[in-house]
């Protein structure tokens, strides 16, 4: 089971309620996590027990009593007393709104795409009932993609690096894999760069992953939560059925695998 955030190692105790249900977590739990704790999955996908919460996605949005607007449940850490909502009518509109717009600007190829079947974009979309999307379906790549062209939004893959390829059409611009390089790794290899649609993961100032610093851990592969970072034997040969990952932090010649 992932949490969503990394567990709080505090000695102190704090006692909330979430969904009408009591819980006490240490002190520093982000609400994400005690929901989880108490078996209630709040829809999520930037965030990740592996790395620190980031609040990028905003598809975890919960209500808290007192607290003005909808904050994203994994940057907003427990408090004494505190109140939560995390399945309301409003929230759940709210979800299925922020994800149909992922939906529009991603390729709609999932039967034919290395992650189908473990991605959780696709799982995501499930759980927050998103059947339908008003804005074009991820058309805008799709099309780009059969005609050949190349442009900001649809940049070409990057085989680059002899482990993995990048392919930012399908980036979600989580940060998982720029967290993931940084706290796993302790590398600073990817960047965020562009702003809205131009956004994207980067390999810093370099052209490719291969020119870069990247050390070829497979940290940023194993974050990623969608088809964006993909082994290239996953893409050969498709998903195993079972899978073991080993992650060594001093080894740079793909320390993280998965092998049948
Ligand atoms: Fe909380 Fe993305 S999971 S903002």
């Amino acid at each position: 089971i992932d949490y969503g955030t990394p567990a709080s190692r505090s000695e102190k105790t704090v006692s909330l309620t979430i969904d009408g249900q009591s819980i006490a977590v240490p002190a520093g739990t982000s609400v994400m996590r005690a929901a989880a704790e108490l078996g209630t999955s709040i829809p999520k996908l930037c965030a990740t027990d592996r790395v620190d919460a980031f609040g990028s996605c905003r598809l975890c949005l919960v209500e808290v009593d007192g607290m003005r607007g909808t904050p994203a449940s994994c940057t907003t850490l427990v408090a004494e007393g505190m109140v939560v909502r995390t399945q309301t009518e409003r929230l759940k509109k709210l979800r299925k709104g922020v994800m149909e717009l992922y939906i529009s600007d991603h390729p709609l190829d999932c039967l034919t795409c290395a992650a189908n079947g473990d991605c959780e974009l696709q799982t995501q979309a499930g759980a927050v009932g998103l059947r339908e999307v008003r804005y074009g379906e991820g058309a805008n790549h799709v099309f780009a993609r059969r005609a050949g062209e190349e442009n900001d939004r649809f940049l070409p893959k990057d085989e680059s690096n002899p482990y993995f390829t990048y392919d930012p059409a399908k980036c979600i611009v989580c940060s998982r894999c720029v967290r993931a390089c940084e706290e796993v790794q302790g590398t600073f290899a990817l960047t965020i760069e562009g702003r809205g649609f131009d956004s994207r993961v980067s390999p810093g100032m370099h052209e490719s992953f291969l020119g870069s610093e990247c050390v070829s851990c497979g940290a940023c592969v194993d974050a990623c939560p969608t088809a964006t970072l993909t082994e290239k034997s996953v893409i050969e040969i498709g998903q195993p059925e079972h899978s073991v990952v080993t992650t060594c932090a001093y080894c740079g010649v793909g320390c993280s695998f998965k092998a049948e």
